[in-house]
C-alpha cells in the first residue's frame, strides 16, 4: 500500500501526482499491478523478453500486438519497481532530515511536520550558527529525537532530507564547501536561488554524483497550519522525492508543484503577501481608530475581517470568485460601494499589482546577489 495515501493532498497536486502516476488509482490505492511482489515483477520483466523473442515469427499485426504487450509488461514492472522505491522512501520514521539554519522558517517548518501522521522522519538534525537559536531548539521537536550542532557537515553525515533554510546573502558560504551527494535530497527553502545555482555553487561538479535538489517557497501562515508552499525539482528527482516534499509541508497548509519559471511569481504573491495583507490590515485599523474605535477592537476586527473574507474564497469556504464576494457585499449606493470606490480613486489595485512585480522581481535579482 502506497504511504502516499497517507498524505492529504491540495487538489492541484493530487491531479499533478497523477499524471505522474500511470497506473495508480483515482483513490490513491494500489492497482492490481501495484500489488505485485519484486518476483512477480521479474516475471513479468522474463515474460516480456520471452515476448520480444516470438515477435520474429508473428505476421506483422500480431507482431505489434505482441510488442505492445511487451512494453505495457516492462512498463507495469518499472511502475512495481517505482512504487516500491516510493513505498521504501515514506515509509513512517525512516528518515533523519537535517535542517541547515534553524530559523522563524525552519522551525516554523519543523513544528508543523510532526503533526503528520506516519511522517517519515523519524530523527532531526537541527544546525545553526547562532548558539542562542540552538538553545531548546530540540524541544520544540517532540515526535522524534532531535540533536543540534553549529557544525553544518556533521548535520549531513547521516541526513537523507537536507534542508537549506539561511537567509539568501548565506548561501555561498554554506554550500561551497558542503559534501552533498546524490543518495541526498536536498530542499532549498531560499528565496531566489535557483537549482542550477544551487548545484553549480556545490563543491561536487560531477552531474552523476550530485544531490537531488527541491526549490520551495513557503509562506509564514505555515506557523498556524495554513502556509501556501510551492515548488519545483530538479530533473534527478523521482515522484517519491516529490511524495517526500508534500510530506513535510502538507501538515501545515496547501502544496502545489510549479515550473521553476513560476516560482519568482508565487514568491511575490504568497512568499511575500502576507507583508502586503498585515499592511491592510494595519491601514484598516487605523481607519476604524479615526473614527474613533479602540485600537485593540480596530486590530480584532480587522483580522477577523480579513480571515473571514479569505475563508469565503477558499475551496472550503464555497471558493468564491473575489470579484463576487465584492459584488456581493457592494449593495446598490451603499456603504461598501462608497469605501471600494475610495479605495480605487487612491489606485490600490494598481499598488498591489506593482507591489507583486517589485517582490518578482527581487526574487529574480537574489539569484545574481
Ligand atoms: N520569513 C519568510 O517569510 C520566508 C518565506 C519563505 C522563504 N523564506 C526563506 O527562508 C530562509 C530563512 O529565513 P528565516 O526568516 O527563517 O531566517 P532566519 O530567522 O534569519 O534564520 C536563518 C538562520 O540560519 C543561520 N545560519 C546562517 N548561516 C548559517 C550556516 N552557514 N550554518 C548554519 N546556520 C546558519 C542564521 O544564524 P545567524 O543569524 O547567526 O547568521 C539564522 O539563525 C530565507 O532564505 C528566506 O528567503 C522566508
Amino acid at each position: 500500500m502506497l504511504q502516499s495515501s497517507l498524505i492529504r493532498r491540495p487538489a492541484g497536486a493530487a491531479a499533478a501526482a497523477m499524471a505522474r502516476s500511470n497506473g495508480r488509482a483515482a483513490n490513491g490505492k494500489s492497482t492490481p499491478v501495484q500489488q505485485m511482489s519484486a518476483k512477480d515483477t521479474s516475471s513479468m520483466v522474463d515474460a516480456a523478453a520471452t515476448g520480444r523473442r516470438g515477435t520474429a515469427k508473428m505476421n506483422h499485426n500480431a507482431a505489434a500486438t505482441a510488442r505492445a504487450a511487451t512494453d505495457a509488461a516492462i512498463a507495469a514492472g518499472k511502475r512495481v519497481a517505482q512504487d516500491a522505491a516510493t513505498n521504501a522512501a515514506l515509509a513512517p520514521g525512516s528518515k533523519t532530515i537535517a535542517f541547515l539554519g534553524f530559523g522563524v522558517m525552519a522551525k516554523a517548518m519543523a513544528v508543523g511536520m510532526q503533526s503528520a501522521p506516519n511522517s517519515p522522519f523519524g530523527k532531526y538534525v537541527l544546525c545553526d550558527n547562532n548558539r542562542k537559536v540552538l538553545e531548546g531548539a530540540a524541544s520544540a521537536i517532540t515526535a522524534a529525537p532531535a540533536t543540534t550542532t553549529r557544525d553544518a557537515e556533521a548535520a549531513i553525515v547521516d541526513a537523507d532530507v537536507i534542508v537549506l533554510a539561511v537567509k539568501p546573502q548565506g548561501m555561498t558560504r554554506l554550500l561551497k564547501r558542503l559534501p552533498l551527494k546524490e543518495n541526498h535530497l536536498v530542499v532549498s527553502i531560499v528565496a531566489g536561488w535557483s537549482i542550477d545555482r544551487i548545484l553549480s555553487t556545490l563543491p561536487e561538479r560531477d552531474p552523476a554524483k550530485q544531490p537531488r535538489v527541491v526549490r520551495t517557497m513557503p509562506n509564514t501562515p505555515l506557523q498556524v497550519g495554513k502556509g501556501c508552499t510551492l515548488y519545483a525539482t530538479s530533473e534527478a528527482c523521482s515522484e517519491a522525492d516529490e511524495l517526500t516534499v508534500e510530506a513535510m509541508f502538507s501538515s501545515s497548509g496547501i502544496i502545489e508543484p510549479l515550473t521553476e519559471a513560476q516560482l519568482d511569481a508565487a514568491t511575490g504573491i504568497a512568499g511575500s503577501g502576507p507583508s502586503y495583507v498585515a499592511l491592510f490590515m494595519e491601514a484598516l485599523a487605523d481607519g476604524a481608530v479615526k473614527q474613533g474605535l479602540p485600537r485593540d477592537l480596530a486590530i480584532k476586527l480587522a483580522a477577523h475581517t480579513v480571515e473571514g473574507a479569505a475563508a469565503m474564497c477558499t475551496e472550503a469556504g464555497g471558493g468564491l470568485h473575489p470579484a463576487i464576494l465584492k459584488d456581493r457585499v457592494c449593495s446598490p449606493g451603499g456603504t461598501s460601494i462608497h469605501g471600494v470606490t475610495e479605495l480605487e480613486n487612491h489606485g490600490v489595485r494598481k499598488a498591489i499589482i506593482a507591489a507583486v512585480a517589485g517582490a518578482t522581481k527581487r526574487s529574480k535579482e537574489l539569484n545574481k546577489i
